[in-house]
């Protein structure tokens, strides 16, 4: 009885896991945003540690780690591929989208730039809106690409950050430093009179007191974890994928579902910055080789 049980849930696509990747621990900031929302889910999660940061590199380079870390969820049957990393998104995600659809399990691969410019083309009552996102992000222009689709009337300043994501994981507490680097690069913003700021880096969430700060309260920050989450909710819900529908709720009792962590670099250091990222405690991490695959198209 119980290996039926086993069975079936092992079969059942609404039973497997969500794949949740990211260039380090950085998109931990919107697992946790996940984790919030869609709390009978089991996700897993993997930071390719041992290649951060992805903020620099190429397009070429980060549609074949993509599909690399792709391949390897895949082989872990989830159900759904979420990409947390906006400097993949940006460069990688119709490649990674085409290749993962050809996958006789045609998983569906969601990513981070949409749903952030939808939230913020709905919250811009000027038509100015900001973005800060590392120099791959910002030079990919899949922010102003997704943000003019939906209004081609808004205008975007992109600031990029080569500095900022690997402060802030550096920084345990923010000095002179840090506030040198966030103050640099709000001022351009602050010129422009923007009035939304779209976090177009995993790491940004971390400092957003700071950034409010710098800015003025008359801005309002738009981050990618929440809108994310709305959208990995809908997706779910209408392709039947969802935990819940599976029948495993009796009389209204769920329990929470599980997270794990996989990783390519140090798993110690993995955890030690992962709790600071996810602000909830870590389970387990496992690391691992990514194996190569070929170019993407
Ligand atoms: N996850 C990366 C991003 O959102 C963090 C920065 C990096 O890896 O350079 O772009």
């Amino acid at each position: 009885m119980m290996a039926c049980v086993a069975s079936n849930s092992h079969h059942d696509p609404r039973a497997r896991p969500i794949g949740v990747f990211d260039s380090g621990v950085g998109g931990l900031t919107v697992l946790h945003e996940l984790l919030v929302a869609l709390p009978r889910e089991d996700f897993l999660y993997l930071g390719d540690t041992a290649r951060f940061p992805y903020g620099e590199r190429s397009p070429a380079e980060l549609a074949r780690f993509s599909a690399e870390i792709a391949e390897e969820l895949l082989r872990r049957r989830v159900k759904l591929l979420v990409v947390a990393c906006n400097s993949a998104t940006a460069a990688a995600l119709p490649a990674l989208q085409r290749r993962m659809m050809e996958t006789t399990l045609g998983v569906e691969v969601l990513g981070v730039v949409r749903p952030e410019a939808l939230r913020a083309v709905a919250t811009t009552r000027s038509g100015r809106i900001g973005l800060l996102a590392t120099p791959t992000t910002v030079a990919s222009g899949a922010y102003e690409q997704a943000v003019h689709a939906v209004d081609p009337h808004v205008t975007l300043h992109a600031v990029p950050c080569p500095t900022l994501a690997p402060l802030i994981q550096a920084g345990e507490q923010f000095d002179e430093h840090t506030v040198g680097a966030v103050r640099a690069v709000c001022a351009p913003l602050r010129r422009a009179e923007v009035d939304t700021v779209i976090l177009g880096c995993t790491h940004y969430p971390l400092i957003s007191p700071l950034l409010q700060r710098l800015l003025g309260p008359g801005v309002t920050l738009v981050s990618s974890g929440a809108a994310l989450a709305r959208q990995v909710e809908h997706a779910l819900s209408t392709r039947g994928l969802a935990a819940h529908e599976s029948g495993a709720d009796r009389d209204g009792e769920w329990g929470e579902g599980e997270y794990r962590f996989l990783c390519t670099g140090d798993v110690e250091a993995f955890r030690e910055l992962g709790t600071r990222f996810l602000q909830m405690p870590l389970g387990e991490i496992e690391q691992i080789q990514l194996a190569p695959v070929e170019a993407l198209a």
